[in-house]
């Protein structure tokens, strides 16, 4: 049983995670080397728990024991009694490898030393331990207190029993929880390429303005934000590197390939939301307009429903293609996106509504259209196809 958490990095995530815990009743330390993101973690908490008493979804002894759950450190050392750590620091290899090895020399030998990374593999990480079978990803979503969803990712060295204690203390934490092989961009930031990257290149090819695109996914797929809604406020710096970062991981695979025009609105500084430019104009109360912008060809022929088709496809042949390299079990798989990024359906789910046949056929198109490896049919879709079958989840 997890009773005792420590948190490393107290920033946007691990400041989300020690709250997640610390509303499970878990005593939580929760530590990081600048003072000032202690300060504002333990700031930003009170907030969102006056919040919540003002909403009546908690009252104020909920609230109270909350916040006396979660003490706020700033030596690693004082994480020596934890059951279970999560690391949430700075995305890099050798400064996480270089923690995880410190804070073992501190923590029991069944303390479980698990990290949120979206990007590295949890085995290079877990490679840093003497004993990296205590070592797992444990990737939560932002904000880490509202979404559902999060990936549990045992490495090559992961035990069994690191892996069963991982799941049962995140299930109950309350969260909804996927597991994953340890590869690159784990489920979601895997197949939720397609959203971007495929939106992305309907712009290049001049078939549609950002404006339009964004409109054909959110009135014909029912999606909440339309794909450069959605770039703007991750931050296309933030967005393009996943890509970029996903791209080399699988060995250049051109299904992930990036874009030169993210890539250039991240080099001019159109960061999206945070910079007030981005596909779209940001005022300073936070309103979206059109900026004037032009197509590179304008066809006109294509509708908003062959727009959102060809993205919805290639997500679904994204989401095939992870089953069928055994990412994730079917139903992880669908869970993933409408739990970890608020898709209006799972996207096996929703190849089965389209039928196996139409999928086949749409990812034919393309192929015959472009000849180009990146609109390759998954030989899931395809078996499934010809055996009559469905996912049936
Ligand atoms: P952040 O920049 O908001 O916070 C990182 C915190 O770690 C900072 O407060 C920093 O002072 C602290 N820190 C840096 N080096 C440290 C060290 N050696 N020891 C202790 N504290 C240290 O970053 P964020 O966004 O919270 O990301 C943290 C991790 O979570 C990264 O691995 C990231 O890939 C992952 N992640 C981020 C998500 C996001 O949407 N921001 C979503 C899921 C995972």
């Amino acid at each position: 049983m997890i009773k005792k958490v420590g948190i490393i990095g107290g920033g946007t995530m691990g400041s989300g995670i020690a709250q997640v815990a610390a509303t499970a009743g878990c005593s939580v330390k929760l530590y990081d080397t600048k003072t000032e993101a202690l300060e504002k973690a333990k700031a930003d908490l009170e907030k969102i728990m006056d919040h919540l008493v003002e909403k009546g979804k908690i009252n104020s002894e909920e609230k109270q024991r909350i916040q006396n759950n979660i003490k706020y450190v700033n030596s690693l050392k004082e994480l020596k009694d934890s059951d279970l750590t999560i690391e949430a620091i700075v995305e890099n290899l050798d400064i996480k490898k270089n923690v995880f090895s410190t804070l073992e020399k501190f923590v029991s030998d069944d303390c479980i030393i698990a990290s949120n990374t979206s990007s590295l593999s949890i085995a290079s990480i877990a490679s840093s331990l003497q004993k990296p079978e205590r070592c797992i990803g444990i990737h939560f979503f932002n904000p880490a207190p509202l979404m559902k969803l999060v990936e549990v990712i045992p490495a090559v060295q992961t035990s069994e029993e690191t892996l069963k204690i991982s799941v049962k203390t995140i299930t109950d934490w309350g969260k909804i929880v996927a597991v994953a092989k340890d590869t690159p961009g784990f489920i979601v930031n895997r197949v939720a390429r397609p959203f971007y990257g495929e939106a992305l290149r309907i712009y290049e090819e001049g078939i549609a303005s950002f404006a339009e695109i964004d409109t054909a996914m959110k009135e014909i797929g029912g999606f909440r934000m339309g794909p450069f809604e959605l770039m703007d406020f991750i931050g296309n710096d933030v967005n393009y590197t996943v890509t970029e970062t996903v791209f080399e991981a699988f060995y250049y695979d051109p299904r992930y390939k990036p874009s030169f025009t993210q890539k250039r609105f991240a080099e001019a500084g159109y960061l999206g939301r945070k910079s007030g430019k981005g596909y779209y104009n940001y005022s300073d109360d936070g309103k979206m307009s059109v900026r004037a912008q032009s197509r590179t060809h304008s066809e006109g022929t294509v509708s908003s429903t062959e727009i959102f088709e060809r993205i919805l496809i290639m997500l679904i042949n994204e989401a095939a293609d992870a089953l069928f390299w055994n990412i994730a079990s079917a139903e992880d798989i669908n869970n993933a996106m409408t739990k970890g990024v608020n898709y209006p359906k799972g996207l096996l789910a929703w190849a089965d509504e389209k039928g196996m046949d139409w999928c086949v056929k749409k990812m034919d198109e393309l192929y015959d259209e472009y000849h180009e490896d990146r609109y390759r049919c998954s030989p899931l879709l395809r078996r499934m196809n010809k055996g009559g079958l469905r996912f049936g989840v």
